[in-house]
């Protein structure tokens, strides 16, 4: 069956998974990590190439500071206990966005996991974090015109953006009953296949996972049998 190369994650409704249990926002989150862990392992099963998380957007930094904080803790937690498996599954972590701007103790774990599971070739694990689309296109058109490139062609632009290298996602999932792209992969969403679901984040599991992906196949089927 047609496994996509690129499946992109926006993973929406750990907020209100708490809220609907009086818990506080951070629970969601917590919850919400459980089931990275879960839809990695079911992507890496399945042979996916490239799996891509949306984790934090440039927009998240209006959100109050202990949820920043919390959110980080997680980041760093997930990182440190995961690298083991990771290193096992012959994964390979890289990150898409600004990661400069965020704190130093979690740029300081982030590297380290980038650099240990560089030489794997297995699954790439894309999180996006203080990741913008406009923000990743900005960066981009600065950088070509820092090389002094005067005329700049698709193929071109493809190289300085932060997904350079990889293919553009076939299938954006999202969770939680939105229908937005969020300022998410703007330029390498140009043909993936779009799927929503009502399910909260904390909610999604594998099944669920699967079922979008057997969505997706069903419509590739559709198109390529005309
Ligand atoms: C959206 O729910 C979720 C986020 C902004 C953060 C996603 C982060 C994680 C699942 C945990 C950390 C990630 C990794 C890779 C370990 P929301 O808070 O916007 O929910 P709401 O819309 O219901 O308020």
């Amino acid at each position: 069956m047609d496994i996509p190369k690129h499946i992109a994650i926006i993973m929406d409704g750990n907020g209100r998974w708490a809220r609907k249990r009086n818990l506080p926002r951070l629970s969601g989150h917590r919850e919400g990590v459980k089931r990275v862990e879960e839809i990695i392992r079911s992507a890496n099963a399945l042979g996916v190439a490239v799996l891509t998380l949306y984790a934090f957007s440039t927009e998240n930094w209006a959100r109050p500071a202990t949820e920043i904080k919390g959110l980080f803790g997680l980041l760093k937690i997930f990182l440190r206990k995961k690298i083991k498996e990771f290193k096992k599954n012959n994964l390979r972590l890289r990150v898409i966005g600004d990661v400069t701007e965020l704190p130093e103790d979690v740029v300081k774990e982030i590297n380290s996991a980038v650099d240990i599971t560089a030489g794997n070739t297995g699954m790439i694990l894309n999180v996006a974090l203080n990741y913008g689309g406009r923000q990743e296109i900005v960066n981009a058109v600065n950088k070509i015109i820092g090389t002094g490139i005067k005329d700049v062609k698709e193929e071109t632009f493809k190289k300085y953006i932060y997904t350079a290298g990889l293919p553009d996602p076939e299938l954006i999932i999202r969770t939680s009953g939105e229908n937005r792209i969020s300022n998410f992969l703007l330029w390498q969403s140009a043909y993936s296949e779009f799927y929503t679901t009502d399910i909260l984040w904390p909610d999604f599991k594998k099944h669920d996972f699967l079922n979008a992906i057997s969505e997706y196949q069903k419509r590739v089927k559709r198109f390529g049998g005309l």
